[in-house]
C-alpha cells in the first residue's frame, strides 16, 4: 500500500496564505523518497519552519505512519497568522495534531527546542525580489525572499543549527538562483554534510531539495575544500560533488 500524504481535497486554504504548489509537492516527494531512512531515523521532535497551509508538516506525519506519529512531536511555524490558522485545519482534516505557532522562524521556541529537533523541513520563501517586500506577514510572505532569495534563507539556517538534535536533519528546498552549493558551503563550516535528494525544474523554475546533517568528519573536509577551492581546480570538484544525489561526507551511506 502506498504511504499516505495530504489530500489535497481535505486541505483548508485561505486568500492570504500560500497554497500547495510545485515546491510543496517536491519536498513532500523527497520525503516520500527519503521515508525508509526517516522510520529508521526515529524522530522524537519534527518541525516544519513556514508551515503555510500545512500540507508539508501533515504529509510527514501521515508518511511517517499513524502508528510512529504516535511517538514523535510535531511543531509547524509561520509567521502569517492566516497560515496558523489554515494548518490547524489541515491537520484536523487528516486527523493529524501538531503545535502550530505563528512566530518569526522560531522565535520564542529556540531555548525550549535547543539541540532537540530531529527533523525540520522548510520551503521557504525563496524567490529573488526587492528588499522592501520581505517580511511582511501576509501572503507576499511566502515567496518575497529579497536578494537572491537568500534574505530569509540565511535568518532560517543559524536557528536550524541551533535546534537540531546531534542526529537531526534539515530538509530545504532551494532554488538554482538562491546558490544552493554557497548555502552547502556555509553549513559545510558548521559541520554539515548534504546531499540533493531531489531535482526538480519546471517551466519557471529549478528547485533542489538538500538534505542536512552533522558529521564530524565534514569540518575538516570542509577546510580542505576550501584551500582546493583557492588554488583554482576546486570549482570542478564542487560541481560535481553537488550533482544530484552526490553524497558530501564521509562514513556512513545511510543517511
Ligand atoms: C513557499 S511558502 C511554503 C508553505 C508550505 N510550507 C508549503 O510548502 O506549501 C513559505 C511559507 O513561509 C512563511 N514564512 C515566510 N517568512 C517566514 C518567517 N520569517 N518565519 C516563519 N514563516 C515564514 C510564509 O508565510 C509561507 O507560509
Amino acid at each position: 500500500m502506498l504511504p499516505k500524504i495530504a489530500r489535497i481535497q481535505l486541505m483548508s486554504s485561505h486568500p492570504q496564505v500560500y497554497d500547495p504548489c510545485d515546491d510543496s509537492f517536491a519536498l513532500v516527494d523527497a520525503l516520500l523518497a527519503d521515508r525508509s531512512n526517516l522510520i529508521k531515523h526515529r524522530p522524537s521532535i519534527c518541525m516544519e519552519i513556514g508551515c503555510g497551509s500545512g500540507y508539508v508538516i501533515t504529509s510527514l506525519s501521515l508518511l511517517l505512519g499513524k502508528e510512529y506519529s504516535g511517538g514523535a512531536y510535531y511543531i509547524a511555524t509561520d509567521i502569517n497568522p492566516h497560515a496558523v490558522t489554515v494548518t490547524r485545519e489541515t491537520l484536523e482534516s487528516h486527523g493529524c495534531h501538531a503545535e502550530v505557532v505563528n512566530t518569526d522562524i522560531a522565535l520564542g521556541l529556540e531555548k525550549r527546542l535547543a539541540r532537540s529537533v530531529d527533523v525540520i523541513v522548510v520551503n521557504p520563501p525563496y524567490v529573488p525580489t526587492p528588499e522592501e517586500e520581505v517580511g511582511c506577514s501576509g501572503i507576499a510572505a511566502a515567496w518575497a525572499g529579497g536578494e537572491n532569495g537568500r534574505r530569509v534563507i540565511d535568518r532560517i539556517l543559524p536557528v536550524a543549527d541551533g535546534l537540531l538534535s546531534d542526529k537531526g536533519w534539515l530538509y530545504l528546498v532551494t532554488l538554482a538562483a538562491n546558490n544552493p552549493l554557497e548555502l552547502c558551503l556555509e553549513m559545510r563550516k558548521k559541520g554539515y554534510a548534504s546531499r540533493i535528494i531531489l531535482q526538480r525544474s519546471t517551466e519557471e523554475e529549478s528547485l533542489h531539495i538538500i538534505k542536512f546533517w552533522r558529521d564530524s568528519d565534514v569540518l575538516m573536509d570542509a577546510n580542505e575544500r576550501v584551500t582546493v577551492n583557492k588554488t583554482g581546480n576546486g570549482m570542478a570538484s564542487e560541481s560535481a560533488a553537488f550533482s544530484p544525489f552526490s553524497i558530501w561526507r564521509r562514513g556512513n551511506q545511510n543517511v
